[in-house]
């Protein structure tokens, strides 16, 4: 790996973001890993640079902040470095009935799920273009392919982050960028998803990763160029099974084992 060029990984602090930052060290990659101002970003940043030969840069910002990925890209710019990998994984959720979460945090969803991915793509893209081989990965879900009753605008914000990388891919397919999404059933991370599969009791232990296990099939199948990384053996099956699924009746299903989030 050259020694400025470099990896950028959004929500780097915790959780999948900060899984993907130890498995691109372990392969060498230079890191540059954003996240909230306060944030453990400078811990991630020594545990990094004391365990790999690697430099790790970070870039504490509000990405949904007006001008944030602006001020982002002209960090790079300011430092020279070339960017061959764009890891776009900051990403945020809440669930229960779609009336009674307040319009703001849906703003906020749509914001940094949709907003400041659409960003730094645009940013981005004149950069990764510019190497022989270049990578874009954009965090997604498996409810992309189920909308989940009861998550609706953060369903609605991963099938978007989808259908765009789809359609990104295809249009970059004859230069040196590939696009691939990335589509995790329940991982691991944060208390809250830990609280919503635990509310699926046992059933949750089948679909269920860790952040270590999404981000390194993530970043091997984003090497190898796929289009579409669904990590897990039980979710890839029920993905594939759910497509022969009439519409009316998966959705039934689906709010049926979803309502326990109406409550939360
Ligand atoms: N966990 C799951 O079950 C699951 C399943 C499927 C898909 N995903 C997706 O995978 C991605 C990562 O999920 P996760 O569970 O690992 O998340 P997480 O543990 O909650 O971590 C989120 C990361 O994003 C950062 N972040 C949040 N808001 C930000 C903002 N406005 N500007 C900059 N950075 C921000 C956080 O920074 P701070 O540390 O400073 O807060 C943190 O580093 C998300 O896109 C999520 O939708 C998660």
């Amino acid at each position: 790996m050259k020694q400025n060029t470099f990896t950028i990984i959004t929500g780097a602090s915790m959780g999948i973001g900060k899984a993907f930052a130890f498995e691109c060290a372990e392969k060498g990659r230079n890191l540059l890993l954003v996240a909230l101002p306060d944030s453990k970003l400078e811990q991630v940043q020594r545990e990094l640079e004391s365990s790999f030969s690697v430099t790790v840069l970070i870039f504490p910002v509000d990405l949904t902040a007006i001008g944030s990925v602006k001020s982002l890209f002209q960090f790079c710019l300011d430092k020279k470095l070339s960017v061959q990998m764009l890891i776009n994984n900051a990403g945020m959720g809440v669930g229960g009935r779609f009336e009674n979460i307040a319009l703001e945090k849906y703003l906020q969803i749509m914001d940094l799920n949709n907003k400041a991915m659409v960003l730094m793509c645009h940013y981005f893209l004149p950069l990764l273009q510019k190497e022989s081989q270049a990578y874009i990965l954009n965090m997604s879900s498996m409810e992309a392919t189920l909308p989940l009753p009861y998550k609706a605008v953060y369903t609605g914000s991963k099938n978007f982050v989808y259908a765009f990388s789809l359609a990104l891919r295809e249009e970059q397919k004859n230069g040196p960028v590939s696009v691939t999404v990335v589509c995790p059933g329940p991982v691991s991370t944060n208390p809250d998803s830990l609280m919503r599969a635990n509310a699926h009791g046992n059933r949750a232990k089948w679909v269920m990763a860790s952040p270590e296990k999404v981000a390194k099939s993530g970043l091997e199948g984003l090497l190898k160029g796929k289009a579409v990384i669904v990590p897990g053996r039980v979710n890839q099956v029920l993905v594939r099974m759910m497509k022969l699924v009439p519409t009316s009746l998966k959705m039934n299903l689906l709010e049926r084992l979803f309502r326990v989030y109406s409550t939360h």
